[in-house]
């Protein structure tokens, strides 16, 4: 195969940067590599890792909220890329919404991150897919998109929308030979779940979590939830009254 071109965002830690290790370890000096997030200096860090294991890696330190610059990194990357085979929409935030108070900026940076921030990364990749007739975009959705969490209502509303929005991209990229697909993990160790206070069941490690994704992605799966135990649990969560859900998560 050729070089495999992959652009990830939220790379700078957690799920996102154990994605770029596995895929550097996967292909080695097969892969070029960009890394999008705000941490420069992690990516700086990370980069240097992987570059020793023969990738090519390119860093983009910016905000997913800025559509603008997220433009301008896309034609950079899939220009000294060549292409691009695989974007991995991952940047997210779940930080306390405060809706309880009235404020309206935590919930409003949620949105703007996780919906916003999906359609930033992938839309501007279509017109270079769409000339290759290949190519596969991947958004990092949630179990959390499948119910409203008490508390976290920015967050859950975000990652449904993402699982939409790809939904809907899809039937119509494929006439383009572009694959679309929707990643909605369950608990991942990662520092977005390091200080959560709640039970967190069937807890993944990110390494295992990284494999998983990649799987998924490899099989050209349209939604994939993990781990497979969160599968079994969103009917039950579903069936559950909304008391017992609040009791178990943060509050507003
Ligand atoms: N961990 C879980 O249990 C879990 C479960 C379901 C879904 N997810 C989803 O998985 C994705 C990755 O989360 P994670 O668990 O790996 O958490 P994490 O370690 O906190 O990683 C989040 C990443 O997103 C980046 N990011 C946040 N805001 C950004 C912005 N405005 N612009 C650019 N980059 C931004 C962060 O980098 P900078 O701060 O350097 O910008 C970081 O690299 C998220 O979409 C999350 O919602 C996680």
């Amino acid at each position: 195969m050729s070089i495999a071109r992959i652009f990830i965002t939220g790379a700078s830690s957690g799920i996102g940067a154990t994605l770029a290790r596995f895929y550097a370890n996967q292909y080695r000096d097969g892969l070029h590599l960009g890394l999008l997030a705000r941490r420069a200096g992690r990516l700086v860090s990370l980069a240097a890792s992987l570059r020793e294991l023969g990738a090519v890696v390119e860093t983009y330190s910016t905000d997913v909220r800025d559509g603008e610059s997220m433009q301008e990194i896309v034609r950079d990357f899939t220009g000294s890329a060549g292409g691009v085979d695989l974007v991995i929409a991952n940047a997210g935030i779940s930080p306390g919404e405060k809706t309880g108070k009235g404020d309206l900026e935590p919930a409003a940076n949620v949105i703007a991150t996780n919906l916003l921030g999906v359609f930033n990364t992938l839309v501007p990749m279509i017109p270079t897919m769409i000339e290759q007739k290949s190519g596969h975009l991947v958004a990092v959705g949630s179990v959390a998109g499948f119910f409203g969490m008490p508390g976290k209502g920015a967050y859950c509303g975000t990652k449904a929308a993402v699982k939409i929005l790809m939904d809907s991209y899809r039937p119509v990229l494929k006439a383009h030979g572009i694959q679309v697909t929707t990643i909605c993990p369950g608990f991942v160790e990662s520092e977005m779940t390091a200080n959560n206070s709640f039970p967190m069941p069937f807890i993944v490690k990110g390494p295992k979590a990284a494999k998983l994704i990649a799987r998924a992605i490899a099989k050209g799966r349209k939604t994939y939830v993990f781990p497979w135990q969160m599968r079994l649990v969103i009917p039950l969560l579903h069936a559950m009254p909304e008391w017992v859900l609040a009791r178990m998560v943060s509050r507003p």
